[in-house]
């Protein structure tokens, strides 16, 4: 890399940063220079490169640039406006990694957990190749429809009593997220997909880096994959009754830099919240309870009544023959 575009390419992040925090607004030309202290000529050779990546900028006589409200290209400098205050003075952002194609965010992230990627570093991707699912299923991961991410955690920083609630925890979390985006209502199908009105718009994968010798957890990695925004009619046949998006097909109205924010914000900080009061919150979105359901994914498949949850996030059923069971593994149906 030369000189000049060593200096283009950090000229390019810092300004593409300006105008994400300035989305919609004019910045004019010779602001951005003096801020960077760069000549004019710089900032403009900047913007063409981001043209050149696919940022719609607008450039007005005498107003300056203006990056378009459509823009919705996966950066870390489209997040830095939505990253807490804890996150951004943490480095969080210079752990945030962001692909444009992957095979998948939990593969890489294992990877990168094994190699010493610290605690609450973020594996973001505009599309997945490999998009894994629970039970070896596929995730379906196209590209500018949805944000595919994974967190590494480290346990030590969790302050959950047993480490599986991390995965309640990241379900009431992107709840919270989408929530905070949107007039959605979101709910949970346990043990951790997000249904909104009835179709899963959200599915969550938690898996761990165990030490082979002592068995003991080193890493927990969250892949969480969000459909923001695809119609049923582009879904594979097997998804369409069941698959829904958090909005209309074109219709974004936030980014998905902004929703991998609000998600970042919740998740990377375990220990702001507390377990009594995430199981609450994990109870109180739970849609099945009170419903009858077919348990699947166990030993035996059989039908059930759901009927509560318990203090380590285990599925209370209460089957035909009266047996309250606890389920910590297997998955539900609603019987209709
Ligand atoms: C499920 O619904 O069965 C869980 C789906 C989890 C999908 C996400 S997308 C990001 C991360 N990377 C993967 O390969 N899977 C998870």
């Amino acid at each position: 890399m030369t000189k000049e575009s060593g200096i283009i390419m950090s000229s390019k992040k810092q300004i593409l940063a300006l105008l994400e925090s300035g989305r919609g607004r004019n910045i004019s030309g010779g602001f951005i220079a003096k801020q960077l202290n760069i000549s004019r000529n710089a900032v403009w050779k900047a913007v063409k490169e981001l043209e050149k990546e696919g940022y719609k900028i607008e450039a007005v006589t005498n107003k300056g640039y203006r990056l378009s409200e459509d823009n919705d290209i996966l950066s870390v400098q489209g997040m830095l406006p939505y990253l807490s205050p804890k996150n951004i003075s943490e480095n969080i952002p210079e752990r945030i990694f962001v692909h444009d194609v992957l095979e998948s965010t939990n593969k890489t992230a294992k990877e990168m957990a094994v190699s010493g990627a610290e605690h609450g570093t973020v594996i973001v991707t505009d599309s997945q190749t490999a998009g894994k699912g629970r039970y070896g299923r596929a995730f379906h991961s196209p590209p500018g429809h949805g944000l595919y991410m994974s967190f590494i955690l480290h346990p030590s920083k969790l302050c959950f009593s047993t480490p599986t609630l991390i995965t309640a925890f990241a379900a009431v979390s992107v709840c919270e997220a989408v929530e905070a985006v949107s007039d959605k209502n979101p709910q949970i199908k346990w043990v951790n997909d997000v249904f909104i009105d009835g179709k899963k718009i959200c599915g969550i994968l938690t898996e761990a880096v165990t030490d082979f010798e002592s068995g003991n957890t080193q890493w927990i990695v969250v892949g969480i994959g969000v459909n923001l925004r695809i119609s049923p009619a582009e879904l594979p046949e097997d998804l369409k009754q069941v698959a829904g998006a958090v909005f209309e097909k074109d219709n974004l109205p936030i980014t998905r830099n902004r929703l991998c924010s609000e998600i970042a914000n919740r998740i990377i900080h375990p220990e702001n919240h507390n377990e009594k009061e995430m199981l609450e919150k994990y109870r109180q979105r739970m849609y099945m309870l009170g419903k009858k359901v077919l348990v699947t994914g166990t030993a035996e498949t059989y039908e059930a009544v759901a009927v509560g949850i318990d203090d380590i996030g285990r599925l209370i059923v209460k089957r035909n023959n009266g047996e309250l069971l606890s389920l910590s593994a297997g998955e539900i149906r609603i019987k209709l």
